[in-house]
């Protein structure tokens, strides 16, 4: 397998004011980030809200520039503070968001909306375009009539396939997907993520599928990523994931989602505590004012990622034989 993303060692820090007269504080929303995505996959990004996903999807897109790390995409590299390859770049990668009202500009035509990036990076004529976009329409299961019709005549689930198209128009290789069912009925979530799979086999599409719903995922994904407080704490496949959680948050997590609790293989864990604030993460272990299996080196040592079978943990007592 290829890979086809490569983050190594990503960072992200906000400046946040707090006050006219004092000194901004670094929020540091992605920590020494460190992943790659194979070609033709989906990989999950989970965590609960604030743990970094949607800074992360932005860096990914490059929307924003990460403050240290390196991207490699599609074999090209993207440093901090370098734009070099970005601009031939932004076709390959495109996003979704989780929120298909807000997406869509209300005032231009679904035809317009899904053309626009054509119009600034293709030389297609008026016709070609117009073309193309029916295509599409029929492609993510939508109408070509539906071409002249404004977005608040849409359902959300339809939306959201209008979404999909728009970030396909340019035949990228990678998508990232923000959240993007989060925001729709249940009813309707399976109708889109079944979308996104035919996508993604009919085109040979990568996925970064972000969410924080561990139910979600594991009918999408290949292998997971789970984050907390900036940091990867488990990467690993799909099956392990669930059948063998090894982080104690990964495990909190699943015992928190009904759908997806495993045989109680291990014992349960309880997600107790609030998220520490991201403006004073706790020192060692980021999650050591959470964890039962806490103890004196947790609190004073920050755990990497070390491999354990077909996954990557960070954590001591996974590493010590303690769990
Ligand atoms: N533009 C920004 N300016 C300042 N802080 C931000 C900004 N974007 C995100 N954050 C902060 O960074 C952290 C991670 O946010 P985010 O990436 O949105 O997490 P998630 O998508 O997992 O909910 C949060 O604490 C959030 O408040
Ligand atoms: S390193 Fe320590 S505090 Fe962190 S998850 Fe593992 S046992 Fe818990
Ligand atoms: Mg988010």
């Amino acid at each position: 397998m290829n890979a086809i993303v490569t983050a190594r060692n990503l960072s992200q820090v906000y400046e946040v004011k707090r006050g006219l007269f004092a000194k901004p504080l670094g929020l540091k929303a992605v920590k020494e980030t460190s992943f790659s995505v194979e070609e033709g996959e989906t990989l999950a990004i989970v965590g609960e809200s604030g743990c970094g996903k949607s800074t992360l999807a932005r860096i990914l897109t490059m929307i924003e520039e990460p403050t240290e790390g390196e991207l490699e995409i599609d074999g090209k590299v993207i440093a901090a503070g370098r734009t070099g390859d970005v601009k031939s770049l932004r076709s390959t990668v495109q996003i979704v968001f989780q929120n298909p009202y807000g997406a869509l500009n209300p005032r231009q035509k679904v035809g317009a909306i899904i053309e626009e990036p054509l119009k600034i990076n293709s030389n297609l004529s008026r016709a070609e375009r117009r073309e193309k976009v029916k295509a599409l329409l029929a492609e993510v299961g939508l109408r070509p009539e539906h071409y002249d019709r404004y977005p608040h005549m849409f359902s959300g689930g339809q939306r959201q396939r209008i979404a999909i198209a728009r970030a396909l128009i340019l035949d990228p290789k990678i998508l990232v997907l923000d959240e993007p069912v989060s925001a729709l009925d249940v009813s309707i979530q399976a109708a889109v993520l079944n979308l996104l799979a035919d996508l993604q086999d009919r085109l040979n599409l990568t996925y970064v599928f972000i969410s924080h719903d561990l139910s979600v995922v594991k009918h999408v994904a290949d292998r997971v990523l789970v984050m907390y407080l900036g940091r990867p704490v488990e990467i690993a496949p799909k099956e392990a994931l669930y059948g063998e959680p090894k982080h104690p948050y990964t495990r909190a997590l699943l015992s928190a989602t009904p759908a997806t609790n495993p045989d109680e293989r291990g014992e349960r864990i309880r997600l107790t505590g609030e998220l520490p604030s991201p403006f004073d993460p706790p020192p060692g272990c980021s999650f050591n004012p959470r964890c039962p299996y806490a103890n004196d080196r947790c609190r004073a040592e920050r755990p990497l990622l070390k491999r354990h079978g077909a996954s990557e943990v960070a954590c001591f007592a996974v590493d010590e034989g303690r769990i």
